[in-house]
């Protein structure tokens, strides 16, 4: 089970969710589900709207690393992911602090996800 936590300066507060273990569901599905007001267009991860900054609670239980190529490709084109961030993360399970909410599923990691509300923002 994932403890996920939405913050953005256009909730009125922090909401944490359990996204259960084994559920394929995106964040971006997740936040969905749970009335978080993630911007996003596309959901393929092509347009960048749904990007969010990933923060985890615990070290010792980073998980998630896969990038889809769209994911690596458009955080890129917007200057949040570089070649070392990708490296980092699937050599060395250091997690980036970009995701695109679309592509990215939590497993078991218990995070914070930030958005700012405006589509693409960081
Ligand atoms: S909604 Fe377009 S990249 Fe996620």
């Amino acid at each position: 089970m994932a403890n996920v936590t939405f913050s953005s300066p256009i909730m009125h507060q922090d909401k944490t969710v359990y996204a259960v273990a084994g559920n394929t569901a995106t964040i971006l599905n997740v936040a969905k589900e749970n009335r978080i007001p993630i911007p996003f267009e596309c959901e393929n991860g092509d347009c960048g709207s749904c990007v969010i900054e990933v923060e985890y609670y615990d070290d010792s239980n980073k998980m998630s690393l896969a990038f889809t190529e769209k994911e690596k490709a458009r955080l890129k084109e917007l200057g949040l992911l570089t070649d070392a961030d990708i490296e980092n993360a699937e050599v060395n399970d250091m997690p980036p602090k970009y995701r695109l909410a679309c592509q990215y599923i939590a497993r078991h990691e218990d995070i914070r996800i930030t958005f700012t509300g405006e589509p693409g923002g960081a």
